[in-house]
């Protein structure tokens, strides 16, 4: 269970986070939308322990992240997964090597222990046989995959996707999020998915959040998210909803 209490936060004297209040149960997914500027990722580095809020708390399965220390604190933050924008690999490490690192460093798993686990990941990803290749060889979607996999490697109980299909063509957009869902059914974590294709990440969540002037102003399932009155709401859905409905849960 992620609660998210009353979080402030103000940047360069700009007000961004203005109280959010938002409850994730454990093993559901659920979607953010939110104009661009309107705080998404900094609301995600306030949940991760990246950036401190000024006001409010952030509980993970009962544990404040920002106030646990020690073996508490190591707990918590093993128990995240975060997929930022950008993806990140190491560009000097094979995908292999990416996805063996954070096992490396934070487990005592043996050599062939980390070998099996990464093959599991990189097998769920469709990435067998890439191992090899460094991140310049990749194509984009083969990136987002490999960056996928590396965030759940260490198997977290508490995933966080920023724009995970931003900068990719709609069909392996398409694929990405069908992925996530897939990923999601197997691994049973809570996840939080930022993204700008709302109607395509509405297949694959239970509830939909809208983050608009430093506020969660709709939090509901995608289908009452879609009839909602709030001015705002409407607004976005009119403007998100451009191309026809794609049936991402087929085939998946
Ligand atoms: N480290 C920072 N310092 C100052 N301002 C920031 C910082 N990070 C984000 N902001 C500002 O906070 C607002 C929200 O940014 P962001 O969370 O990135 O929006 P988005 O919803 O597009 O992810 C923006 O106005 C941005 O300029
Ligand atoms: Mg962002």
């Amino acid at each position: 269970m992620i609660r998210v209490e009353n979080v402030h936060k103000t940047l360069a004297d700009a007000p961004v986070l203005r109280g959010v209040d938002l409850a994730i149960e454990t093993g559901t997914m659920i979607c953010l939308l939110g104009l661009s500027g309107a705080g998404k990722t900094v609301f995600l580095k306030n949940v991760t322990g990246l950036m401190t809020p000024d006001h409010g708390r952030v509980l993970i399965d009962g544990l404040d992240i920002h106030r646990t220390r020690g073996r508490e604190h190591t707990r918590v933050l093993d128990s995240l997964g975060v997929l930022f924008q950008g993806g990140a690999l190491f560009d000097s490490m094979t995908v292999y090597d990416n996805l063996a690192f954070p096992l490396r460093e934070k487990t005592r798993m043996a050599e062939s222990e980390i070998r099996e686990r990464v093959l599991d990941h990189l097998g769920m990803v469709d990435m067998i046989g890439a191992e090899r290749r460094y991140p310049a060889e990749l194509s984009g979607g083969m990136k987002k995959r490999a960056a996928l996999a590396r965030a759940l490697i260490l198997d977290p109980g508490n995933v966080f996707f920023d724009e995970p299909t931003t900068g990719l063509d709609p069909l392996t957009a398409n694929s990405i999020l069908r992925l996530i869902h897939t990923l999601h059914g197997r691994l049973k974590f809570s996840g939080v998915v930022v993204t700008h294709d709302a109607e395509k990440v509405f297949q694959i969540v239970q509830k939909v959040a809208m983050l608009h002037k430093g506020k969660i102003i709709a939090y509901d399932t995608p289908e009452t998210f879609m009839k909602s009155e709030h001015v705002r709401v409407r607004e976005y859905i009119r403007g998100a909803s451009s191309g026809p409905l794609e049936d991402l849960t087929d085939g998946a």
